[in-house]
Parts: structure tokens; sequence; C-alpha cells
């Protein structure tokens, strides 16, 4: 899906070890949305001390605009929250205009535009979602509590 949807014409980096590596690192969250027994979409993002960075995402076609990339970003958005990260960051091909619609509504700002990011040959874009203020105390966490009746 990496390959086809998101690098497509740039060639092919997140080749099955890589993605396997970043699997197996514990600071890597990987998010996978299915239909039935089919693979409709996936996420993978990384954490950080006090950011994360959603490094891919992609839907497949026959499962566009049925809310599928919102609900992953919105699961991933919590999950940064409740770790503590401030803010999530992502960067993305400047002509891919439905990514960017995406972010915008989950609430993402652009922060720069990088010519020549992706292979000296496209500009990329990158956005920011701001989860807190970065010097903001946090919540003491605590564990879940059951009702043992
Ligand atoms: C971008 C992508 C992830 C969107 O996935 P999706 O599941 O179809 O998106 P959703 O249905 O959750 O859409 C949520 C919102 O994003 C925006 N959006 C999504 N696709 C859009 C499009 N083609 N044009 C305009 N806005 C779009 C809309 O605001 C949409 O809300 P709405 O349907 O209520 O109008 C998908 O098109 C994709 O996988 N593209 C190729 C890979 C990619 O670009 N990945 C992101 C960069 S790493």
């Amino acid at each position: 899906m990496s390959r086809d949807l998101i690098e497509s014409g740039l060639g092919w980096e997140y080749r099955d070890e890589r993605v396997a590596k970043m699997i197996a690192d514990p600071e890597t969250v990987a998010l996978v949305a299915r239909d039935v027994s089919l693979i409709a979409g996936f996420a993978i993002m990384t954490f950080g001390d006090d950011r994360a960075h959603l490094v891919l995402l992609a839907v497949g076609q026959s499962h566009h605009r049925q809310g599928i990339a919102r609900a992953m970003l919105d699961w991933l958005l919590e999950s940064a929250r409740t770790a503590g990260a401030a803010s999530v960051h992502v960067e993305l091909r400047a002509a891919n205009a439905a990514a960017f619609a995406l972010y915008r509504s989950a609430g993402f700002e652009q922060t720069l535009r990088v010519s020549g990011y992706y292979r000296g040959r496209e500009s990329a874009v990158r956005m920011l979602r701001l989860l807190r203020a970065p010097d903001a105390a946090l919540p003491v966490w605590q564990p879940p509590t059951f009702d043992r009746r």
C-alpha cells in the first residue's frame, strides 16, 4: 500500500523489512483498518519524548471517503495525547490535495513547504497538530478502575 498509494512515482523505500522493523519498535504504533478479511487501510506513527510523527497513512482506493483515514487519525491523535505528546507532525507531497484536506479537517496547520524534499523532485508540505501547550503540566496517570461487583 505504501508503494502504490504513498510513494508512487518516487521509488519504494518502505519495503517489508523496514515496515517490520517499525512494527517491532516499542516507540511505534502500527494500526490496521480491516473490512472483514481485507486490509482497508493502515497507519504508522512514532513517538518521541514530547512529539509524535505520523510516518505513513493510507486507505485502499475501494474504501476511500468512508471515514476510515479520519477514524485512524482520531485514534492516533488520542493515543498521542494519552502518551503526553505536545504535538503530532506529518509531511506529505505538496500536490496531495486529499491528504492536505484530511489533515486540515483534523486540525493540522501547515508549518513549512520544503522544495525538493522527495528525491530532489517534489516538494513536501509539513503540518503540525498541537495537542497541548508545550509547557502545560501533565495530569498524573491513573490506572483504569474496574467495577468488581
Ligand atoms: C488521503 C487518504 C488517506 C484519505 O483517506 P479516506 O479514508 O478516503 O479519508 P476519509 O474518508 O477519512 O476523509 C476524511 C476527510 O478528509 C478529507 N478528504 C479525504 N479525501 C479527500 C479527497 N479526495 N478530496 C478532498 N478531501 C478529502 C475530507 O475532508 C474528508 O471528510 P468528508 O468525507 O466528510 O468530506 C486517502 O485518499 C489515501 O490513502 N490516499 C493515498 C495515500 C496518502 O495520500 N496518504 C497520506 C499521505 S502520507
